[in-house]
């Protein structure tokens, strides 16, 4: 099943609730929190109030990518402030298996997350590990930036190196996403598709959602 996963980085934050609101009347079914720390990457956004806060606010799944320093300190709090996904790059942990195994032990699905230069081989021990692998098509650390085209090859890669091993793990894709590309990165593999800018930067975010559920009617 294709999700539609809005990122509330490119949202009004003054108005949080209600554009979360709208992405859920548009049927999306996560909303996905950017976690960042200003170390990791070159951007500080927000952390665990706002899970809190959105957890409140909202019954969608709430998916927080953690692009963070010592993510194996957080992923846990994450867990309690009402993330139901928690995602952790697989560059800043050098113990993930066991980061993640807490995540899931916290009752929550553990991702592991992949920036758009570091090769699959770094995840391929930990994917047993993992509920699912959140692919980085940009380089993390803004919302509106273009999808890196040679991510598409690695997502097929990804897909196959997930089918071999007949393990259940899903793939996510978060970057550069918009009605252009979704239909492709579907096609290669991809189940939960991160959208920022092209569903908040827009006039009516709910009919946004909607027309990247249309474009992706076709793999339902
Ligand atoms: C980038 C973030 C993304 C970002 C996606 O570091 O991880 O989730 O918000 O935004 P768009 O869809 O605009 O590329
Ligand atoms: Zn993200």
């Amino acid at each position: 099943m294709v999700e539609i996963a809005p990122s509330i980085l490119s949202a009004d934050f003054a108005r949080l609730g209600e554009e979360i609101s709208a992405v859920e009347r548009g049927g999306a079914s996560v909303v996905h929190v950017d976690v960042m720390d200003g170390h990791f990457v070159p951007n500080i956004t927000v952390g665990l109030p706002v899970v809190k806060a959105v957890a409140r606010q909202t019954r969608l799944i709430i998916d927080a990518h953690l692009m963070i320093e010592e993510p194996g300190r957080y992923a846990e709090q994450f867990v309690e402030a009402g993330a139901q996904m928690v995602s952790v790059h697989v560059e800043i942990d050098p113990h993930i298996n066991r980061t993640l195994s807490a995540i899931k032990s916290g009752g929550a699905m553990a991702g592991v997350a992949i920036n758009p230069a570091t090769s699959l081989v770094s995840i391929e021990e930990a994917l047993p590990f993992a509920d699912f692998v959140l692919l980085m098509s940009v380089n993390p650390g803004f919302g509106g930036q273009k999808f890196i085209q040679t991510s598409l090859d690695k997502l097929r890669r990804l897909r196959a190196m997930i089918d071999e091993r007949r393990l259940g793990t899903r793939i996510e894709i978060d970057g550069g996403i918009d009605r252009s590309n979704i239909n492709d990165v579907v096609a290669a593999g991809a189940e939960i598709i991160v959208a920022g800018s092209a569903v908040f930067n827009t006039p009516d975010p709910a009919q946004a959602v909607r027309d990247l559920r249309n474009a992706t009617a076709q793999w339902v």
